[in-house]
C-alpha cells in the first residue's frame, strides 16, 4: 500500500509503543497526527523530520472529549483527511485488588478504554464518508489473561477487546476495518517501571525468554493498516505470553 498523502493518527505517541508505531507509519511516507498529554518531548518533531511525510503533534488528554475532537480536527486541518486511529493512549495504577481505590479503578479505564471509545466516535464520521480506514487498539495480553495487582488495567484492555469486535461489527459495511494487538511485556517506560526481580519472574513466563520492542508492535500495526480483509481480530505479539494463561 502506498502511505504517501494518508493520514494516521497515533495517541500517546511521544514515547514508548506510541512513538515506536508513528515511526513505522513515517518511514513507510504517511503524515503523522502525534500525540501526548502535553508538550512532553520537545525532540519530538525533530526526530520525525528525516521521514518523508509531514508530522504535526496536538497535545491532548484523551480523558477528555473536547481534546478528543481536537486531536481529530487538526488532523483534518492539516491533512484533509484521516486514514489510521492507532488508539495507543494508557497508564497502569496497579495495586492489589482490596487496596484498590475507587478512583484508581475509574481512571485506568476511563484513559485506556473510555479515551479509546471518544477517539473512535470522533473518527467514525470521517472514516464513514471516505468508505474507508483503519482502527487499531493497543490493548494487552493482560486484558486476556489477568494479572495479580492489575484488575483496573486488565479490565479496561478486556474491554479495549470487546469494543474492537462491536465497532468492527458495526462499520464492516463501510469497509472500516477495527482490530487489537494484544503486547505482552514489551521495553518501554512502563516496564522500566518494575524491579529486576519483578522483570526476571516476567521473563520466566514468557516462552520466548524476552522482553519485546515497540518495533515488534509497530510491524503488526502497519501490517494491519495494510490488510483490509482482516476485522474484528485480536493480535497477540507477546513472545507466546498468552498461550500461558
Ligand atoms: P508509555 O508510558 O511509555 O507511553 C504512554 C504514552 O501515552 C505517552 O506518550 C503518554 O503521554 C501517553 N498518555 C498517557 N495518558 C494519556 C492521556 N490521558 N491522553 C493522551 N496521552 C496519554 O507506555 P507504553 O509502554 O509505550 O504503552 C503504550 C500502550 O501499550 C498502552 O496502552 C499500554 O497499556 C500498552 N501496552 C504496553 C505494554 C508494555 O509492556 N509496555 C504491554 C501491553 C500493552
Amino acid at each position: 500500500m502506498m502511505w504517501e498523502n494518508k493520514t494516521v493518527i497515533v495517541t500517546g505517541s511521544t514515547k514508548g509503543i506510541g512513538r515506536g508505531i508513528a515511526e513505522a507509519f513515517a518511514k513507510a511516507g504517511a503524515n503523522l497526527v502525534l500525540n501526548g498529554r502535553q508538550n512532553e518531548a520537545p525532540d519530538l518533531l525533530a526526530s520525525f523530520a528525516a521521514y518523508k511525510g509531514q508530522v504535526i503533534y496536538v497535545p491532548g488528554n484523551v480523558q477528555h472529549l473536547e481534546d478528543a475532537k481536537r486531536i481529530i480536527k487538526e488532523g483534518m486541518n492539516a491533512f484533509g483527511q484521516i486514514d489510521v486511529l492507532v488508539n495507543n493512549a494508557g497508564i497502569t495504577q496497579d495495586t492489589l485488588l482490596l487496596r484498590m481505590k475507587e478512583e484508581q479503578f475509574e481512571q485506568v479505564i476511563d484513559v485506556n478504554l473510555t479515551g479509546s471509545f471518544r477517539m473512535i466516535q470522533q473518527v467514525t464520521p470521517i472514516l464513514m464518508k471516505q468508505r474507508f480506514g483503519t482502527i487499531i487498539n493497543i490493548a494487552s495480553v493482560i486484558g486476556e489473561v489477568g494479572n495479580v495487582g492489575q484488575a483496573n488495567y486488565a479490565a479496561s484492555k478486556a474491554g479495549m477487546i470487546g469494543l474492537t469486535k462491536s465497532v468492527a461489527k458495526e462499520l464492516a459495511s463501510r469497509q472500516i476495518t477495527c482490530n487489537a494487538i494484544a503486547p505482552g511485556f514489551i521495553e518501554t517506560d512502563m516496564t522500566e517501571a518494575m524491579n529486576d526481580r519483578m522483570k526476571e519472574t516476567i521473563q520466566d513466563q514468557i516462552p520466548l525468554k524476552r522482553l519485546g520492542s515497540p518495533e515488534d508492535v509497530a510491524k503488526v500495526a502497519l501490517f494491519l493498516a495494510e490488510h483490509r480483509y482482516i476485522t474484528g481480530q485480536v493480535i497477540n505479539v507477546d513472545g507466546g505470553m498468552v498461550m500461558q494463561g
